[in-house]
């Protein structure tokens, strides 16, 4: 079973995620992990952001492992390195390229392939599991993101204006809505959770209902087609 969390930056998708997988017995996986683990793998050798030809060729030879929570790129667990600004600035040049996505998208589905999985990202309901079971976009105003943010930096030492983190927001926010293939979007058939307002708790027991009920929807819809054939 597939359970896809979609959204913008910001929005909370990979702690509600992560919570929900815990709670319902299902794996989790980041996709914007695997998106930076290549950014931060073409930094490392020194690929020029421009040289799409290799950017795809390392893309294609990556070897991209998700784990008990953590990445690996070729055997090297990178999960704290692939959190920096600097990867987070790079990586429209890793998540454009159509040819790349193809590549990446390839390496999630086998990872969720014969898994329960709650899988988070931007285009997960969209292009990668269309045939999903319940699908979530999660989302919030981008003040409301930014002040969360700017609470969560703050809890880490760390002091950023709000009009800082919503400068830097509203530009990954383009970049994600403006790409050609695997834009920001919610699917069709998405469930549209704007959190505003929501603490993190009760956006996880809506978000909790809201998939049990899909669930039960669609295994119930599954009994009945297998009844009537
Ligand atoms: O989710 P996170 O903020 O870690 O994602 C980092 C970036 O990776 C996003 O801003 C987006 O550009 C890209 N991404 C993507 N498709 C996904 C997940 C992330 O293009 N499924």
């Amino acid at each position: 079973m597939i359970i896809t969390i979609d959204g913008p930056a910001g929005a909370g998708k990979s702690s509600i995620a992560r919570r929900v997988a815990s709670e319902l017995g299902f794996e989790f996986l980041d996709t914007g992990a695997m998106y930076r683990a290549v950014t931060w793998g073409v930094m490392q050798r020194g690929i020029a952001w421009d040289d799409v030809e290799a950017l795809v060729q390392f893309a294609d030879a990556a070897c991209l492992v998700w784990q008990d929570d953590r990445i690996y790129l070729d055997d090297q667990d990178i999960s704290e390195e692939i959190r920096t600004p600097q990867v987070t600035s790079h990586i429209r040049h890793l998540a454009d390229p159509p040819k790349i996505r193809e590549r990446i998208t390839a390496q999630q589905r086998r990872i969720a392939t014969g898994r329960d999985i709650v899988t988070e990202g931007r285009d997960q309901g969209t292009e990668v599991f269309p045939d999903a079971h319940c699908k979530i976009f999660l989302t919030a105003s981008p003040e409301e993101r930014a002040r969360r943010r700017q609470q969560q930096l703050a809890q880490n030492g760390r002091a950023m204006t709000v009009e800082e983190i919503l400068t830097a927001q509203n530009q990954r926010d383009l970049e994600d809505r403006m790409r050609p293939v695997g834009r920001l979007r919610a699917a069709s058939d998405a469930i549209v959770l704007q959190t505003d307002g929501m603490t993190p708790d009760e956006v996880r027991l809506e978000v909790l209902r809201l998939v049990r009920e899909r669930l039960e929807a669609s295994a119930t819809n599954s009994a009945s087609g297998g009844t009537s054939a």
